[in-house]
């Protein structure tokens, strides 16, 4: 299985990437999830991160406070998203597993240091802060993580927090400026993506019918999440944008994309945060990430009850 670091901040969707990847042993193995500020503050986050593995039976997993702002910037919330708690819809008990001691960034470094190179795949799931501070702080990593396959951006799709910026990448840009910049193998599945994976009412009518406490919880959550995109764009069933990732490392297969250059806009206040993707290879600039635009939603949706009916 892939050795994967679940960087998130828990969130419905972050919820249902982590349920996917505890539930797919085979394929991935969870060395820790670092917990970041932005759906909520980080003590929600991981707090958040926590009720989810223990839904999963997993108080095994290690779980990390991580950073609690942005490099540059004030944080910004999504709590007209995710609700108060980050994660509401489903009544889950507060968890009894601790966090692990240690801040989340420090592990992702000895992590990666600790594994054979090319060997680690980080996985964020919310504002790349985290990742961009271990960068910083340990420049050796860069040639060592075998690939970073994010949630962020949104090209065609246009923004979800101003008209050209999506959220994880708003919330600290000068933080994936520093990703995108490092060199590292990145994947990244845009709202192009993530706003394919919606779950109508028979996906989410397929979760309950497991009649397990994860699949209750899972249509209990995506339901409450799907409130917001129907108001705002009219569109029928929540995007599951997180679990692109782990799904993403299960099947690659269920997704298509095309190696290109993408920049993050860190300067212009009324852009900040874009994600310029060369979609068309229109300038000179080396391409430093797949960007996806496509994915098989009936496979994804089959991959993702399929497995959740293990947990
Ligand atoms: C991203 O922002 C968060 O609200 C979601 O959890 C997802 O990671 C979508 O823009
Ligand atoms: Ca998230």
């Amino acid at each position: 299985p892939r050795k994967i670091i679940i960087d998130t901040d828990p969130g419905q969707d972050d919820a249902v990437a982590i349920l996917l990847a505890l539930a797919s042993p085979e394929e991935i193995d969870v060395l820790g999830i670092t917990c970041v500020a932005g759906n909520v503050p980080l003590d929600l986050t991981s707090k958040n991160a926590r009720i989810v593995c223990e839904l999963a039976g997993h108080r095994d997993i290690k779980v990390f406070a991580g950073c609690d702002r942005p490099l540059g910037r004030d944080l910004v919330t999504a709590e007209h998203v995710h609700g108060k708690t980050g994660l509401d819809g489903p009544d889950l008990p507060d968890p009894t597993m601790p966090l692990t001691e240690g801040h989340g960034v420090d592990f992702i470094i000895e992590q990666v240091r600790a594994h054979p190179a090319g060997s680690v795949t980080l996985c964020p799931l919310g504002p790349l802060t985290n990742i961009a501070t271990a960068l910083q702080k340990a420049p050796d990593i860069a040639e060592k993580v075998q690939e970073i396959v994010l949630m962020g951006g949104g090209y065609f799709e246009g923004g979800n927090i101003t008209p050209t910026a999506e959220f994880n990448i708003y919330v600290d840009p000068h933080a994936a400026d520093i990703v995108f910049k490092s060199g590292i193998p990145i994947v990244v599945m845009p709202l192009d993506v993530t706003h394919k994976a919606l779950v109508t009412k028979p996906r989410n009518d397929a979760f309950r019918a497991l009649g397990t406490p994860v699949g209750v919880a899972v249509a209990e959550m995506t339901d409450f999440f799907e409130r917001f995109d129907k108001e705002k764009y009219g569109s029928e069933g929540a995007p599951l944008h997180d679990p692109c990732v782990t799904a993403y490392l299960i099947n690659p297969d269920l997704f298509k994309g095309r190696h290109i250059n993408v920049e993050i806009e860190t300067q212009s206040e009324l852009t900040m945060g874009m994600t310029v993707a060369d979609w068309w290879g229109v300038t000179d600039r080396a391409p430093n990430a797949v960007f996806v635009g496509d994915l098989d939603a009936d496979g994804f949706f089959a991959l993702l009850t399929e497995r959740l009916a293990r947990l």
